[in-house]
C-alpha cells in the first residue's frame, strides 16, 4: 500500500495538524428569550437548560456569557396574549418591554453585538409572521409593519436586524427605510433560506407563538427545494443584506454549502430549537453523549460553509474552554 490515510490520524498531535475546521466561541450567536417583569427565570419545558429571563436576570446572564467569551446575542420576546393584535402594534410601541430591554443591554454592554428578530409572530394574535386577511398572508402590507418594527429596533441600538418573516422584498424595503432614517450602520442578517420546518416546535413553546391556524408554507420554503435558495440569496444580496442565513441547519447542510460556494457574503446557520432539544432528549435517556454530539453538530455546520452559528449550545460550548 502506497497510501495509508490512517497515518494522518495516528496521534493527537498529527490529527491536530491536519484538522481543517475549528470552532471558536467568536463564531457563535446565543439566542435568549425575554419575558416581562423582574426576577424571573423560567426553564423552557421542551428545551432543558434554556430559560426565559426577565430583563434584570437577562442582563446578568449576558454578563456571565461575556466572561466566557460570547460576544453576540439574539434576543426574542415572549408576549402575553393580551398584548397581541392583528397588526403587531406592540412591536413598535416605544414603551414596550422588549425595546426597553434592547436599549438597556446596549447601554450596559455597548461592546456586545446585539441581534433581534424582525417578524410579526411574537406580537401577532394570528401567530403568523405576516399580516393575515381572510386567511391569507399579505406580503406588501406586511412590509410596512416590518419597517416600523425595524426602525424601532434600530433606534433601540440593535446592531443586526434579522428579518425572519420570509416576505418578498423585505430586505430591500428595510434597508432603504433604515438608510432614509440615518441608520446606515445597522446591519441586516437575512433569514435567506428559511424552511417550513418541524424543528421550530420548541421555540414556539418558548414564545407561545405557534400559528393559530394553518401553517407557514406560503412563505417559508419547501424542504424539498434547493434551487429556490439561490433565488432568495440572489435577491437578498442585491437588496443589501450583510449576511445570509440558512435555517434550520442540520437538515440543510447542503443549502449552507450551496450558498457559501455561490455568494461572497458571510453565511450564518441557525441551529434551531428542535435540533437542540433532540440532543437533550436523547442525552436525558443516556442514549448519547450531549457534549460530543454538540461538538460534532457545530463542527459539521461550520465545515459545510457557515461562518456564524446561532445556537442554544453557545453557553455550553463556551463553558468547555
Ligand atoms: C419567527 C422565528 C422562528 C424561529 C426564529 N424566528 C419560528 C418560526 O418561524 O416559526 C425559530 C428558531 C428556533 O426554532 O430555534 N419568525
Amino acid at each position: 500500500m502506497q497510501r495509508r490515510p490512517r497515518r494522518n490520524r495516528k496521534s493527537e498531535s498529527v490529527r491536530n495538524l491536519v484538522e481543517e475546521t475549528s470552532l471558536s466561541v467568536k463564531d457563535l450567536i446565543f439566542p435568549l428569550f425575554l419575558i416581562e417583569g423582574s426576577n424571573k427565570k423560567v426553564e423552557v419545558n421542551s428545551m432543558p437548560g434554556i430559560f426565559r429571563y426577565s430583563q434584570d436576570l437577562m442582563l446578568r446572564e449576558i454578563e456571565s456569557c461575556m466572561k466566557l467569551g460570547i460576544t453576540a446575542f439574539d434576543v426574542f420576546p415572549a408576549y402575553p396574549e393580551s398584548l397581541k393584535d392583528s397588526i403587531a402594534s406592540e412591536s413598535y410601541n416605544p414603551e414596550t418591554f422588549y425595546l426597553k430591554t434592547l436599549r438597556e443591554i446596549k447601554k450596559q454592554f455597548p461592546e456586545v453585538c446585539l441581534m433581534s428578530d424582525v417578524a410579526m409572530d411574537p406580537y401577532s394574535s394570528d401567530g403568523h409572521d405576516g399580516l393575515v386577511k381572510s386567511g391569507k398572508i399579505l406580503n406588501d402590507e406586511t412590509l410596512e409593519i416590518l419597517g416600523k418594527m425595524s426602525l424601532s429596533q434600530a433606534d433601540a441600538g440593535v446592531d443586526i436586524l434579522g428579518p425572519s418573516d420570509m416576505m418578498d422584498g423585505r430586505v430591500g424595503y428595510i434597508r432603504s427605510l433604515l438608510d432614509e432614517n440615518g441608520f446606515t450602520e445597522t446591519s441586516i442578517m437575512s433569514y435567506t433560506a428559511k424552511y417550513a420546518s418541524a424543528f421550530y416546535g420548541p421555540f414556539r413553546d418558548a414564545l407561545d407563538s405557534a400559528p393559530k391556524f394553518g401553517d407557514k408554507k406560503t412563505y417559508q420554503m419547501n424542504p424539498a427545494n434547493s434551487q429556490e435558495a439561490l433565488i432568495e440569496a440572489e435577491l437578498d444580496f442585491e437588496e443589501g443584506a450583510d449576511f445570509l442565513m440558512v435555517k434550520p441547519a442540520l437538515s440543510y447542510l447542503d443549502i449552507i454549502k450551496l450558498l457559501s460556494d455561490n455568494f461572497p457574503l458571510p453565511i450564518a446557520a441557525y441551529n434551531v430549537s428542535g435540533e437542540y432539544s433532540m440532543v437533550k432528549a436523547a442525552a436525558a435517556h443516556g442514549w448519547l453523549d450531549s457534549e460530543r454530539a454538540m461538538l460534532e453538530i457545530l463542527l459539521s455546520i461550520k465545515r459545510s460553509g457557515a461562518k456564524i452559528i446561532l445556537s442554544y449550545f453557545a453557553k455550553e460550548f463556551a463553558l468547555l474552554k
